[in-house]
C-alpha cells in the first residue's frame, strides 16, 4: 500500500461547529422543524450557497458519528444580512439524527456543519424573465422554499408557480413562509396545495402527486407551461413527474429533480474505516491502485478489486464527503478521470453527468487494477 499523505482536511471539507439560535415547528402536527444556525462573521463566505443546495450535519449518537444531508430553507439574502442558515428536517420514524435534531436539539448548543453543496439549483437572478414551476411532496418543499423565495426577491419579472402534496394539511411544512410569499409576491405566485388523505374542507384538494394525479393536474395548472420545472420529493413521485413531463413534451433540460428518501439510512460506520470489499465480493488476488483527488490533492492507496470506492477514498482521505452512504444525497459525488468505476443507475445523478463520468462513490467499487476519481470535478 502507497503511504498517504497525512490528510489535513481545507476548510471546504471540514466539519464547523456552528450555533442553533432556534428550533422551531415547521408544520402544524409538530413532525418538522426548523433549525436556526448562527455561522461565525468568518465562516460566512465559506458557508455561501445557491439556493436549493444542502448541508451536510454531523453528531456523535449512540457513540457513532452520524451524519445527513438537510436543504437550506433560507435565502444567501439572509445570510449575507443576519448571519443565519436555517434548514428544514423532518422527523422520520425511527430516524436517529432526525429525533436528535427535532426534538433533542436546542438553542445555544452547536451543531457541526459542511458547506453547501448540490446542483438542485439556478441561476439567481437570471438576468430574464421566467416562469418558474415547483412540484413539491412532503418536505420536497425545503430547497424549494429557498429557490422560490430567492427568485420572487430578486427577479421582479419573474413569476412562480407552486404544486405542494402532503398527507393532510397537518403536515405541510412551512405553511406560513408560503402564506408570507403570496402576501408580499401576491400577483406573481401561485401556490396549490393538494392532499392525498383528507380533505374535503372547502378549497383543499384531495389528489395524490403520482403519475396520475399529476396528468391530471399539470395541463390545468399550467396549460402553457414553464420555462424551469423543480421537482423535489420521494423517489416514486420524482420518477412520475419525469415522465408526465416528457410526456408534455418538456425538454429534459427545463427539468431538475432532487429526491430524497423517507426511509432512515443505515448509521455510517466510524470515520475513516478500512477499506471493504463491496457485498458483492472484494477479488482480494486483485489489487486496485485506487487515487483520490480531494481539495487540489491526490492521495493513493491499494485495495482488492471490487472494493466499495468511498471506503477506500476514506481509508487514504478520512476528510472524503459523503452522507447518506444510500446514493440519495450526491454528497459522495466524484468524477471517473483514469479507469472505470461499477456504479449502478440513480436518480441523483444526470444522465449527462454519468455521460461525463461522474459516480456516486458510495455506491461504486473499483473492478480493475487502476482507478483515479476527482472528488474536485465541477
Ligand atoms: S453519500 Fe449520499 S449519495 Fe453517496
Amino acid at each position: 500500500m502507497t503511504a498517504p499523505a497525512p490528510a489535513r482536511p481545507t476548510a471546504r471539507t471540514r466539519f464547523h461547529p456552528l450555533t442553533v439560535t432556534a428550533v422551531d415547528p415547521a408544520a402544524a402536527d409538530a413532525s418538522a422543524a426548523r433549525i436556526t444556525l448562527r455561522v461565525p462573521d468568518g465562516l460566512r463566505t465559506l458557508f455561501a450557497f445557491t439556493p436549493g443546495q444542502h448541508l451536510t450535519v454531523r453528531a456523535a449518537l449512540h457513540g457513532a458519528e452520524t451524519r445527513r444531508s438537510y436543504s437550506l430553507c433560507s435565502t444567501p439574502a439572509e445570510l449575507e444580512r443576519d448571519g443565519t442558515l436555517r434548514i428544514g428536517v423532518r422527523a422520520v420514524p425511527g430516524g436517529r439524527f432526525s429525533h436528535y435534531a427535532t426534538r433533542l436539539l436546542q438553542p445555544g448548543e452547536d451543531l457541526h456543519a459542511r458547506p453547501a453543496t448540490g446542483r438542485f439549483t439556478t441561476t439567481i437572478p437570471a438576468g430574464r424573465p421566467r416562469r418558474i414551476a415547483a412540484l413539491a411532496a412532503g418536505s420536497g418543499i425545503t430547497p424549494l422554499l429557498s429557490l422560490l423565495t430567492a427568485v420572487l426577491d430578486t427577479e421582479p419579472q419573474s413569476t412562480v408557480t407552486l404544486l405542494y402534496g402532503n398527507r393532510c394539511a397537518d403536515a405541510a411544512m412551512f405553511t406560513e413562509e408560503l402564506a408570507d410569499l403570496k402576501d408580499r409576491h401576491r400577483h406573481r405566485i401561485r401556490v396549490l396545495h393538494v392532499f392525498s388523505r383528507e380533505d374535503q374542507r372547502a378549497g383543499l384538494a384531495t389528489a395524490r402527486l403520482d403519475h396520475r394525479g399529476l396528468r391530471a393536474l399539470l395541463p390545468r395548472l399550467l396549460p402553457a407551461g414553464a420555462d424551469e420545472w423543480f421537482v423535489c420529493g420521494p423517489p416514486g413521485m420524482v420518477a412520475a413527474a419525469e415522465l408526465v413531463l416528457a410526456d408534455l413534451g418538456v425538454a429534459p433540460a427545463a427539468v431538475h429533480t432532487e429526491q430524497f428518501t423517507a426511509a432512515a439510512p443505515a448509521p455510517a460506520p466510524a470515520p475513516a474505516p478500512a477499506p471493504r470489499p463491496h457485498a458483492a465480493g472484494g477479488d482480494t488476488a486483485r489489487m486496485c491502485e485506487l487515487t483520490v483527488r480531494l481539495d487540489g490533492r491526490s492521495s493513493t492507496v491499494r485495495v482488492p478489486v471490487g472494493t466499495n470506492v468511498l471506503d477506500a477514498a476514506l481509508s487514504a482521505r478520512p476528510e472524503t464527503p459523503y452522507s447518506c452512504r444510500s446514493g440519495v444525497c450526491a454528497t459522495c459525488r466524484a468524477k471517473v478521470v483514469l479507469g472505470r468505476a461499477q456504479c449502478p443507475g440513480t436518480p441523483a445523478l444526470g444522465a449527462d453527468e454519468v455521460a461525463e463520468g461522474y459516480v456516486l462513490t458510495c455506491r461504486s467499487t473499483a473492478p480493475d487494477e487502476r482507478l483515479t476519481v476527482d472528488y474536485d470535478a465541477l
